[in-house]
């Protein structure tokens, strides 16, 4: 049996995907082997890369002066990646609004200066910081992290920057909602919560920002070289095989569900009935201001983290797994990517109203 999934990544795939890589697990296509089992440069895998690549492009309609990449090390290695290949002055401004724009921001000053334009720190997260009105022209880019995982709060809107490159992290809400990819000079994404299992990440770039020039490709390892990698097509080593394999039927997947337009009303939908649930609750409430909410993460918290335990606790006797909430917050947070169900969430909101009918006494 299938339970509730509600893990921040890697997380819940769409269980008709499971089920196709397990149909194909012992003979992909007639070939004998699986994809796990075949070389990276046989024509066999190559179709799976290029067709995975080009059904992004479709879902997201990436412009044509854009490379996609699909590399290795987490969204993580890219917060290195990024001053790396873009910091050709030596200088970005960071936009923080939570744990992953920090920890991207502490990375980048290894190599050069990177300056806090904006942050949410003063409301703990619970909205998206002030964006800059505007910003020096004499930055590299300006970087931010759409969608806070760890906090719950999320963008809707991102700030001008003039000819300065906007560059986003959208790993935790990637293929969740359309995104205008023109806006952004670079943005990537960890595959491990809507895309398909972890190790691999997506790196979407613009052409001109990674020609040739005075970088800090003196540093700069290659295998994290922007360039080289769209000069090998992604294949300057062995890649991730599997990971791109199940990210590519993931992205199919997401396509015969109608798109990016259509994952959007679906998520929101889904999740409105527990952010109702919370702002009506006198148990539990939810962590971020409303028009801060994320698509994907619901994070709240109950009157006490000995309730908020015992609530992980008992949820997973009815089969609703994953809530406990990031070591950072503490309290709980119900991820809720493309492929949780409404009726995971609705399974979710109906436990929580007898969580807190049962536990009425434990009240703050
Ligand atoms: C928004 C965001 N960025 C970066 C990361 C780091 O990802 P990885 O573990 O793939 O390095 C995470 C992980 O949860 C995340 O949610």
């Amino acid at each position: 049996m299938r339970v509730h999934n509600f893990s921040a990544g890697p997380a819940a795939l769409p269980e008709c995907v499971l089920r196709e890589c397990a149909a194909e697990m012992l003979d992909y296509q007639g070939s004998g082997m699986s994809v796990m089992e075949m070389s990276h440069r046989s024509p066999l895998f190559r179709s799976i890369l290029d067709d995975a690549e080009a059904c992004l492009r479709r879902l997201m309609d990436i412009p044509r002066d854009y490379r996609v990449l699909f590399l290795q090390g987490g969204a993580t290695l890219q917060f290195a990646g990024v001053p790396l290949n873009l910091m050709r002055h030596g200088r970005a401004g960071y936009i923080v609004s939570g744990n992953w724009s920090k920890k991207a921001l502490r990375e980048a000053a290894r190599y050069g200066e990177a300056l806090v334009l904006a942050t949410g720190e003063g409301s703990g997260f619970a909205r998206v910081p002030e964006l800059p009105a505007s910003v020096s022209q004499q930055l590299d880019y300006v970087y931010l992290c759409q969608n806070e995982t760890v906090f719950g709060n999320m963008m809707r809107e991102f700030p001008q920057t003039g000819d300065v490159p906007l560059v986003a992290d959208i790993s935790s809400c990637f293929l969740s909602c359309p995104l205008d990819v023109s806006r952004f000079g670079l943005v990537y994404a960890g595959a491990q919560k809507n895309a398909g299992p972890a190790g691999t990440t997506v790196v979407i770039v613009r052409e001109d920002l990674i020609a040739p020039g005075p970088a800090r490709a003196d540093i700069c390892p290659s295998y994290l070289s922007y360039l080289e990698q769209s000069r090998q097509g992604s294949l300057l080593n062995t890649p991730n095989c599997w990971g791109i394999y199940v990210s590519g039927k993931v992205f199919h997947w997401v396509e015969e569900e109608g798109g990016l337009a259509r994952m959007e009303r679906r998520n929101w939908e889904k999740v409105a009935p527990l952010y109702d649930f919370l702002d009506g609750s006198e148990l539990f409430s939810a962590r971020v201001e409303p028009g801060s909410r994320s698509i994907s993460n619901v994070c709240f918290r109950s009157s006490s983290p000995e309730l908020d335990r015992l609530c992980v606790e008992e949820a997973a006797r009815r089969g609703i797994v994953n809530i406990k909430g990031h070591r950072l917050t503490g309290g709980l947070r119900a991820s809720c990517y493309n492929a949780v169900s409404p009726e995971s969430v609705q399974a979710l909101v109906s436990f929580l109203g007898d969580f807190e009918s049962d536990h009425a006494a434990g009240r703050a």
